[in-house]
Parts: C-alpha cells; structure tokens; sequence
C-alpha cells in the first residue's frame, strides 16, 4: 500500500471521528476491537443509504416487497441452510506468537483473490510455509495446520445455558425472508418474478475484521432474495447485474473505480451455481461491495426438508406447483456507506480569505446522500440576525435536514460543512434585514446566490429534490 493511499484511510478514520461520522466503539473502557459506533452525522448518511436503497429496489418496483424478520431464529434454520456445517474460515495460528490469522486471506494478500479462492483447508499451511508468508504480528513463518472456524456467534434464548437454549445471531439477513417465503406469498398474492427486500443486522465471528468499517463482527446487511421460475433466472440475473451497476453509478461512484469479478467455481459459497461482486478499488486493493448469487432453489428446498412445510408457488395459468429459483444481490449498508464516504472525499487548493493557499476538505457526496442538506448560518450572534436566521431554520426542517451553526467565523463554518458534505449554506447577513435575501453557497463549485428569503424554500426543493 503506498503512503499516498494508506493516508487517505487515516484522514477518512480521523474526519469521521472529528466530524460526528464514526465513532471507535465503547472508547469510554478503551474501546472493543474493531466496533464501531455512527456518529450525529453518520447516522444520516446511513439512514441515507438506506432511504436510497430503499427507494431503488422497492418504493420504485412493482415486483419487490420489504419484510424486517428478527434476528434470533429457529437454530434449525441454520442447519438448514448449510451454514451450521459450513459456514467457516481456514484459521491458522502461529506457533511463535500465538496470533491467529485467516489463511486464505494471507495468502490473498500476496497473490490476488483470483489465484486463492477455493483453497482447500489441507493446502493452506503448506502454501504459507512454501511462500514464505509472515506473521503479520512477529513476522515467524512457523503455522499450525488449519482448521475450519466457524463464524456464527452463539448464545443462548432464555435462563438455562443448555444446548436446548442454542440461538445463533443471524450470519446473513437472506435466510429471515427464505422462511417467510410463505407467509409473504399468501398475504400479497404476488406473482413470479417477484423479489422480498430487507435490511437488517447480520454478525460474524470474523477471523480478522479491519479496515475500519468494511470488515466487522456486526454489520448491516440490505439483500433481496428474488424468486423465479428457473427458466427465467439467467435473464433476471442479467437485469439485476445492470440494476446493482446503476444503483452504485447514479449514486455517484466513480465507475472507473468498480468492476464485476467472477467468482471460480471453487470459491462458490454452497448454495451458489454463479456468483458475481461488485468490486471497489479501495485504498489498500480492490474489495467486495455487493455480492450477487444465483441460489437456485437450494434454500427453498432445503426449509422444506427441514420443516416439512411446503414452500412452493402455484402458476395461475397452469395449476402447475414448483420450488422457485432465487437470485440475490446482497448489499453490505456499512460497506456501501465507507465506499460513498472514500468516494466523495475531496481535497482542493483554495483561497483563504487574506488569499493564502489552503486544503478545503470536502464531501462530494450525491445530494440524496449528504447527512445535512443546508447549513443556516447567520454572519453574527446579534439577534437582529440570529432571529431570522431561526426563522428560516424553522421554515426547512420539516423539509429536511438542517443545521443551525453559529460558532465561530464564516470560513470555519463553511469549512465544517464542506467537511460533512453539505450541498448548501444559507448566509443571514446585515444586507437580510433590508432586502430580506439571503446568500446560498453552493458546496462544489463555491458560487454564491443572492436569493430573496420568501423564494429560498422553492430554490432549494427545485436543487435538491430535481432526479
Ligand atoms: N446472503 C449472502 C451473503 O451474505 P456475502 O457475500 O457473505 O453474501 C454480502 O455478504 C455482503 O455483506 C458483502 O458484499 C459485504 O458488503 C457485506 N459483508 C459481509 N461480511 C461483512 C463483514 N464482516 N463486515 C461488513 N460487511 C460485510
């Protein structure tokens, strides 16, 4: 990793925490490794991502229904699903430290996710030692053999401690909608194709989470499992694959930074036939984004075998009873939220107010996006402005998000707001109280407006709500 790009992962981690983004979790008791806690700001944005996310796959399709099943299931279901026998990682330890480390991503590291994916657990240690890979902690080249780790967080439901107590956190959001298949079938009569939306929280034991918010122990996920008969599968795959691109691109995201990356057919997950990620060139390499499956009718019928209930679809025009097939983009919301947080970031060489050169740091993210939509700063605490200032605070935010700042001189206020990606500023000054106009800085391009107060809401609407 060059200094330039390890760089920017600092100057994200630090923004986040100066700025009310992303907190280091539990900091108060030194923290626990590799949680996270989203800040006044950060829990816009998030929010953002989900209202946008939301809106594209289901308020905008006919064919998609939400659901928000609970995170504690049935313990059946995840044998059911293969992920009791098979949800696991290679974990090796070294023998000098006593770390532990995900093989497989070790030797990622150094040849590429192509070259690795499907490693098989006995090749792991020998490949290691063959290659010479380090400790990341000591740097000994001296690996156990490695062992399947499964990745599913136990508990237990209720006062006893026993194995009849056993409940798994849910590893993935997708199987809550497999066993409401049913339930949303005969409540809504809907016909094939049709997808079940959901966002949730999914937890993973991860071997080795990092990098900030993309890999961690309890994340969000926003996966739709999408039923079709299989005929029609490889058609709605390919709609689906320009759907995902087009969500990520008109969203904002540098197009040349994704890619899709096949997955080999000895990286599949167990219940995929064809699998495909989106890919984003994050500052240490590229990394998944979204994971995009065809899960053939694995789950379905795997919940009926399991529970005895049918889980089947009945074609009107022919009475004819099958098992659908599945397709699912699965989006990670806090892996999304990081990658349009890197994106948008921005530094630029401006002007200081007595003409020296200085860094603006600033947020380009898409309007939809942005945590706070306009930032309502009145030049002085006088209350000849202050007080049509919080008129004019009164009159957005049912509207909006909107901040009232006045702290501090107008360059660090806009600064702030440039930092937290801010689409507008509406300045309140002495000129307001004669020709009851305000100056709107637009965030990018740092023109300012001269707009009358009684036009102000219309201006906005029409720039932040036009598609
Ligand atoms: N239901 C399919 C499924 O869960 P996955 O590829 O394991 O597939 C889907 O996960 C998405 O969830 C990933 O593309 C990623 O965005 C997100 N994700 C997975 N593990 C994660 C973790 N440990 N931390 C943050 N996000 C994660």
């Amino acid at each position: 990793m060059s200094a330039k790009k390890e760089n920017l992962m600092e100057k994200i981690v630090s923004l986040s925490k100066r700025r009310g983004i992303i907190f280091p979790g539990s900091e108060i008791y030194g923290g626990l490794a590799n949680t996270w806690d989203y800040g006044p700001v950060g829990v816009e944005l998030k929010n953002n991502v989900k209202k946008i996310w939301w809106k594209y796959f289901v308020q905008e399709r006919e064919d998609i229904v939400g659901l928000d099943a609970a995170i504690l299931m049935n313990p059946k279901t995840w044998e059911a699903s293969g992920h009791v026998a098979g949800f696991s990682d290679p974990l090796v330890d070294c023998k000098k430290c006593k770390t532990r480390h995900r093989g497989d991503k070790l030797l990622e590291e150094k040849f590429g996710v192509d070259k690795i994916a499907g490693i098989k657990l006995e090749d792991v240690q020998p490949r290691l030692i063959k290659e010479k890979i380090k400790c990341p902690d000591c740097g000994a080249v001296d690996w156990t053999e490695a062992k399947r780790f499964n990745l599913m967080f136990k508990t237990h439901q209720g006062v006893t401690e026993d194995s009849g107590s056993l409940v798994y956190l849910r590893p993935e959001t997708a199987q809550g909608i497999f066993v409401n298949f049913k339930n949303v079938l005969d409540t809504t009569h809907m016909k094939l194709p049709f997808g079940i939306a959901q966002i949730g929280k999914a937890f993973r034991n991860e071997i080795t989470p990092g990098n900030f918010t993309f890999r961690t122990r309890e994340f969000e996920q926003m996966e739709i499992e999408y039923f079709v008969a299989e005929k029609d599968w490889k058609k709605k795959y390919e709609e689906f694959k320009e759907a995902c691109w087009k969500f990520f691109t008109g969203y904002g995201l540098n197009p040349k930074k994704l890619r899709w990356r096949q997955h080999a057919s000895d990286e599949l997950s167990h219940y995929s036939k064809e699998t495909y990620d989106i890919e984003y060139q994050f500052p240490w390499g590229w990394g998944e984004l979204e994971g995009f499956a065809y899960r053939t009718d694995f789950d379905l019928a795997q919940h009926e075998k399991f529970s005895g209930q049918k889980l089947r679809y009945r074609e009107p025009e022919t009475g004819k009873e099958f098992v659908p097939h599945c397709i699912e983009p699965s989006f990670g919301l806090d892996r999304t939220a990081l990658t349009f947080l890197l994106d948008a970031y921005t530094e630029e060489e401006v002007r200081g107010a007595s003409g020296e050169k200085e860094t603006r740091v600033v947020l380009k993210f898409h309007k939809d996006i942005a945590p706070i939509k306009v930032a309502i700063l009145p030049l002085s605490k006088k209350e000849e402005l202050t007080k049509p200032a919080r008129d004019i605070f009164n009159s957005l935010k049912s509207h909006w998000m909107v901040q009232y700042d006045e702290t501090q001189s107008i360059g660090k206020r806009y600064r702030r707001q440039d930092e937290i990606g801010t689409p507008f500023c509406v300045t309140v000054d002495f000129e307001t109280l004669d020709d009851k106009a305000v100056t709107v800085r637009d965030r990018d391009t740092m023109k300012q407006e001269r707009v009358s107060v009684d036009k102000l809401n219309k201006y906005l609407k029409d720039k932040l709500e036009a598609c």
